[in-house]
């Protein structure tokens, strides 16, 4: 007799974030703050459904007739709308071949089997630090990861010397990942010139940017925001680009993201395309409808559209508004600028220089949930509560650590 199947199965480690979620659920002070999981909040601790995108579900509502299968591919007009969101004019449409796939994560999924087929000896570079997840994608396919310097704790920036030191020794044909904007932990994103030297140095190394663009729209604007993914769209030969509709349309449940490759002609383009559906095929067979069909609705509606941008364009500024808020509260409590860079960060995140055991200190003293590398959601955090926050942590780093 073998011994049973699941006998020599593990427990797998806890994830975070999930965990910390757990705790925040199950603690039952009526103060406690959430500023763990990346999700938008507004002042109400609330996220809720933009205008736009209630709209639009009416509109398919009332027109629908069919719940016929999409097609591995899915929704073809939504995922040329989606090209050109991420793309914009930088190159030729034809190269491009796009998939709708399940969140932005399913399309870094489909987009790394491809990779891995493609090219299975490459090594996959990663931003130290970066979204938990993606060393987890690059494993389940097979691909060896490896991790550039992006971010500087201490200094609290970029890090680009030597990110371009790290990857200037990278092996021809190896795979380097971006965050296209609003960096997840840091909110330190790259600017034009970098990028610029970027494109150089892949070009000169024959390296394969893959851009993961998950809150275009969030840091400084939507065109603004895929600017460093279009200029190296422009110069290079090849790019892998996995987009989210998760965040800049809070379609976070519905599952809607787009796998984007660039190919040197259109007729790799097309193989690409072909490739990535057989991959979908295996893994869910077809992506959910109806997030995308809210997405392509409103891209191709003038007034939704425009509504849609209204909305995108104020939780920016409302989150950009927070960082400022945070930055100056910090500064006159503690009367050090070592807080600044709050401010000049975009999106969602930022990290905050605390030891595991002062986030531990946050979360028992003042009932503040914070993921265990200091990343916070500044997003989650109410104007009105920014002043007794910006007070806790200043006692929790004055206590031992
Ligand atoms: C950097 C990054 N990429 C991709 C994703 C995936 O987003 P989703 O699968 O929810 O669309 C996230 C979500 O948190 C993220 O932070």
């Amino acid at each position: 007799m073998s011994q049973p199947l699941l006998a020599a199965l593990q427990p797998p480690p806890a994830d975070p974030i999930l965990a910390l979620g757990s705790l925040f659920a199950a603690d039952t002070r009526p103060n406690k703050l959430d500023l763990g999981i990346g999700v938008y909040k507004d002042e109400a601790g609330e996220t809720p459904i933009m205008l736009s995108v209630k709209q639009a579900e009416r509109q398919l509502l009332a027109s629908r007739t069919t719940k016929r299968y999409v097609g591995a591919r899915g929704d073809r007009q939504f995922a040329a709308a989606m090209l050109d969101v991420t793309f914009g004019a930088a190159t030729e449409a034809s190269r491009i071949a796009s998939l709708q796939a399940p969140g932005g994560t399913g399309a870094l999924r489909i987009l790394a089997q491809l990779l891995a087929e493609a090219r299975p000896k490459a090594t996959v570079w990663l931003p130290s630090p970066t979204w938990l997840n993606h060393q987890a994608i690059f494993a389940a396919v097979g691909l060896k990861t490896a991790y550039y310097p992006y971010y500087d704790t201490e200094q609290s920036t970029v890090r680009f010397d030597s990110l371009c030191d790290r990857l200037g020794s990278a092996t021809p044909g190896d795979v380097v990942l971006l965050h296209g904007c609003c960096h997840n932990p840091s909110g330190a994103d790259l600017d034009e010139a970098q990028w610029r030297t970027l494109a150089t140095l892949f070009l000169e190394r024959d390296l394969i940017p893959f851009v993961d663009i998950a809150y275009q729209g969030f840091g400084r604007g939507l065109d603004e925001d895929a600017r460093g993914l279009r200029i190296l769209a422009a110069r290079l030969p090849e790019l892998l680009a996995a987009s989210s509709c998760s965040k800049n349309f809070g379609l976070y449940s519905e599952r809607v993201g787009c796998a984007l490759v660039l190919a040197r002609n259109p007729r790799e383009a097309e193989i690409a395309a072909a490739r990535m559906t057989v991959h979908a095929r295996t893994i869910y067979s077809m992506p959910p409808d109806h997030g995308a069909a809210i997405v392509r609705t409103i891209l191709e509606d003038v007034d939704l559209l425009t509504n849609w941008h209204d909305e995108l364009t104020s939780i920016r500024e409302d989150m950009n508004e927070k960082r400022a808020r945070l930055a100056e509260a910090f500064l006159q409590a503690s009367g050090s600028d070592e807080f600044a860079y709050l401010a000049y960060g975009f999106g969602m995140f930022s990290l905050l220089k605390l030891s595991r055991a002062q986030i531990e200190e946050a979360r028992a003293a003042f009932g503040i949930y914070i993921v265990e590398d200091g990343r916070i959601n500044v997003a989650g955090l109410p104007v009105a509560r920014i002043d007794a926050f910006v007070e806790s942590i200043l006692t929790i780093r004055k206590s031992p650590h």
